[in-house]
């Protein structure tokens, strides 16, 4: 291939394959027959192999790669190990990643920083479920060269019927899924045939042997040859005198008098000076750690990107990506997640999931949430714009991860494929009379009493009685109740986890603009996730949203039953009700605690309103 490299004579290498395929097996024979073992090594290994014993008394090559005792105990590799091994003609890293379905994200891992991987199949079993999937996820992250190594021929007799029927099926299989090189080679990692020394045994196949294959495949350009991307860490201004924005070089490369441009401002300048770890340096490429000064004086905070001016990244707050979940919460549209993208930290949410993948077939399904290990091409929002290039073109600024605010869990990773162009085109517009003016008119200070509970848990009834007492005070007010607006606005949402949490956003949406027109906004909602209770908390002003929760117990509003539905719930008439077969999480720093169980409703009310004097004294 033209204008390929070999990758300055490293390859890193990622093997994935189902359980019992015989990957350790495979990769420690490789590092065996490169002589990468010292003798006393060898030596624990035999005792080892004869504890163990998977291989009777022949040494267990699967121990020198299966380096935590777990996973020697259950026979599985559960985490991304890294091998580092050479021959005179290149260096490899190999990556390898376990074959369980439940470990996809290490796997995910392995795959964003290798250049090739090798499929393992069993060729007693042929391609699997588990094969497809690693396929596919190796071709998602950017994989575009693969070995199919195809197992243990010595136990399917060398027979090259057997392997032929693999590779067409393989071949057939991949054909989408963009591969630049698919060499199939029949190996016995347990024998050594073909790894790394031609076999008799299999006379028919002609190829190369699996390390000639990793030894001479040439892979792509590597990030020090694609476009300069600086994601700016920190501004480091030690004095008045000096000023600096550190970071590391993501991809290509920059070089003292050359122009450059901050993304997301588009303000330009040129690079003065670059700092290096011994000082000066004319020149910095991927992957270095430098401190770079510009010419001009110019605004460059954390998380903004420098890039050429003529080929800079896409400045976005919608795009399209694909997200592979690795949460066992679900990912819901709607619900607010914290997304990092190179030095930036936003929050995030999906606006739609244009599709699920199945992975064993590549088919498209439609889909309203994402489980864990599920992937889906979805359009993202986020709360600023970020810089961004489609990960097929850079894999470091091409890449994000969501986490979970409650619980700081990586929940996804995402491998972007394009902004949308919408997202340039929409501005705010500024409007002559602001929220400040209309309060003012109205003499009161806007805000949101969010009640939350259960069904009948008194919400509702108590916003009645607050609403009337603040009416008659002569504040403006407005009510929104979760049973009204299901008959317009949110008339077709359901009562799934997902369409909960997209009720919640619209009404946080419409609370807000209430709040804007400077009202006082009663809002009864079960709103049983504190996810979007947050959220909304978040959308509005300091002091803006008073938490309400009406803390009745379930045994309570059971007998109450106004609206007879606990009853049909119980009979299993109604799907996903909430506190019989759909969690509610209570709030863990309500505003204010109601106890739905003793006091009278106008007691309740009234401690209400105090809460709303206090609030409204102190600002
Ligand atoms: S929320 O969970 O999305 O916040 P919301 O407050 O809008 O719910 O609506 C709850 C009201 O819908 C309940 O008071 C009840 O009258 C009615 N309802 C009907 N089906 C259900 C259900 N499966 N779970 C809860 N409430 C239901």
């Amino acid at each position: 291939m033209d204008g390929t490299i070999l990758s300055r004579g490293l390859l890193r290498v990622l093997t994935c394959g189902s359980v019992d395929d015989g990957k350790s097996t495979l990769i420690g024979r490789l590092l065996y027959d490169s002589q990468m073992i010292m003798d006393d090594t060898l030596a624990a290994i035999t005792r080892d192999s004869r504890k163990h014993g998977t291989v009777g008394d022949e040494v267990d090559l699967a121990l020198l790669v299966d380096g935590l005792e777990a996973e020697r105990q259950q026979g599985i590799t559960i985490d991304v190990a890294y091998r580092f091994f050479s021959t005179p003609r290149r260096s490899f890293i190999v990556a390898d990643c376990p074959g369980h379905e439940q470990y996809t994200r290490n796997m995910a891992t392995g795959a964003s920083n290798s250049e090739l991987a090798i499929i393992l199949v069993d060729a007693r079993k042929g391609l699997l479920t588990q094969t497809r999937r690693h396929s596919y996820i190796c071709s998602l992250l950017g994989i575009r060269h693969v070995v199919l190594a195809v197992n243990k021929v010595d136990l399917v007799n060398f027979d090259q019927q057997v392997f032929d029927r693999i590779v067409g099926e393989y071949a057939t299989f991949a054909a989408g899924l963009g591969f630049h090189t698919m060499v199939p080679i029949p190996v016995s990692g347990r024998f050594g045939d073909s790894v790394s020394s031609r076999s008799g045994n299999t006379p028919w196949y002609r190829g190369p042997t699996l390390l000639e294959h990793l030894e001479s495949v040439r892979v792509e350009e590597e990030l020090s040859h694609i476009p300069f991307r600086f994601p700016v860490q920190w501004v480091n201004r030690p004095s008045q005198d000096f000023r600096g924005f550190s970071g590391t070089v993501a991809s290509g490369s920059v070089a003292v008098g050359e122009a450059v441009v901050v993304a997301a401002s588009g303000v330009c300048s040129k690079v003065a000076r670059i700092l290096g770890t011994a000082g000066d340096q004319e020149r910095a490429t991927a992957g270095e750690a430098i401190t770079l000064c510009l010419a001009d004086e110019v605004d460059v905070a954390r998380g903004d990107v420098l890039a050429p001016i003529a080929d800079r990244p896409a400045v976005a707050d919608q795009f399209a990506a694909h997200i592979l979940w690795m949460d066992e919460e679900p990912m819901l549209p709607g619900r607010q997640y914290m997304l990092r993208i190179g030095n930036v930290w936003t929050s995030a949410s999906i606006t739609l999931i244009k599709h699920r993948v199945d992975m064993a077939t590549l088919d498209h399904q439609s889909a309203t949430r994402l489980s864990l290990n599920e992937i889906g091409l979805c359009n993202l929002s986020t709360a600023q714009r970020v810089p961004m290039d489609p990960y097929a073109q850079n894999r470091l600024t091409g890449a994000f991860i969501l986490v979970n605010r409650f619980t700081n869990r990586t929940a996804g990773c995402g491998m972007i494929n394009f902004p949308l162009r919408r997202s340039t085109n929409i501005h705010h517009e500024h409007f002559l009379v602001d929220k400040a003016a209309r309060s003012a008119a109205l003499g009161q200070k806007p805000l949101v009493l969010w009640f939350t509970g259960l069904s009948g848990s008194g919400k509702s009834t108590v916003a009645k009685l607050v609403e009337q007492a603040l009416h008659q005070k002569g504040r403006h007010t407005y009510s929104l109740d979760g049973d009204n607006l299901r008959h317009g606005l949110n008339r077709d949402l359901g009562f799934t986890d997902q369409d909960r949490v997209e009720n919640i956003r619209r009404v946080g949406e419409v609370a807000k603009l209430m709040v804007d027109a400077g009202l006082i906004v009663l809002a009864s909602f079960i709103s049983p996730f504190r996810a979007e209770r947050q959220m909304v908390r978040e959308m509005l002003g300091a002091g803006e949203f008073l938490e309400v929760f009406v803390d009745t117990p379930i045994e309570i509003c059971m007998e109450r039953d106004v609206k007879g539905l606990y009853a049909k719930a119980r009979r299993g008439e109604i799907a996903n009700f909430t506190g019989v077969t759909s969690p509610y999480e209570p709030p863990e720093d309500a505003d204010i605690v109601l106890d739905g169980s003793g006091p009278s409703t106008e007691t309740l009310a009234q401690q209400v309103l105090e809460l709303i004097e206090r609030r409204m004294a102190r600002s």
